[in-house]
């Protein structure tokens, strides 16, 4: 797809096909992420796939009840590290914006595959690491299900954001 029609379209799916993911798509998606820059590349994130149907479904859960999270065939968990960088007033907080950047990489090209995505933020931080393996020493950031959408108008432009003149200053 043309990159800005990506970036347009991308939208939170809340509905999902139970239909798999073939893998070469799921490997394309995950490289995305793969991709993303860092500060001083230190790419300090790990992402849990979760297939497992009983797994997905206590996700759901743990998501404030959001079940639709569990429905689609993937969860992705998105994990960081956290490490200090020298350079930045973030201090030991800067594993959240790469993180950050990496899964928007992922929700991105997963629009791309025609896959959707829900940034997830919503959810109980230590039942989910007692849920999935999340790598010791790392803290979960956020969750997206990954799957085909129910719904074929699920990509659509949006109206909902404030107008450029308020979020942009001329210096
Ligand atoms: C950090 C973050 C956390 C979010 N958490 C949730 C969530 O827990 N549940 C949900 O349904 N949507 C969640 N969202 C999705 C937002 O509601 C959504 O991105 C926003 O309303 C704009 O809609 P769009 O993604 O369709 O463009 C989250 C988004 C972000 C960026």
């Amino acid at each position: 797809m043309e990159f800005t029609e990506v970036v347009k379209t991308r939208r939170s799916v809340r509905s999902y096909k139970p239909d798999p993911i073939p893998d070469a798509v799921l490997a394309r998606v995950l490289e995305a992420a793969r991709m993303a820059p860092s500060a001083n590349n230190v790419q300090p994130w790990h992402f849990v796939i979760v297939t497992d149907a009983a797994r997905r479904a206590r996700l759901g859960k743990l998501a404030s009840g959001q079940t639709f999270v569990g429905e689609a065939p993937v969860v992705v968990v998105c994990c960081g590290k956290r490490y200090r960088d020298h350079y930045s007033w973030l201090a030991d907080n800067m594993y959240v914006v790469d993180c950050t950047i990496a899964i928007d990489h992922l929700t991105l090209a997963a629009r791309n595959e025609g896959l959707g995505t829900c940034w997830i933020g919503a959810f109980d931080h230590e039942g989910v690491k007692g849920a999935v393996p999340v790598p010791k020493g790392h803290d979960v950031l956020m969750l997206t299900p990954l799957g085909y959408p129910a719904s074929s108008r699920a990509f659509r432009e949006t109206s909902a954001r404030k107008p450029l003149r308020d979020i942009t200053t001329q210096a």
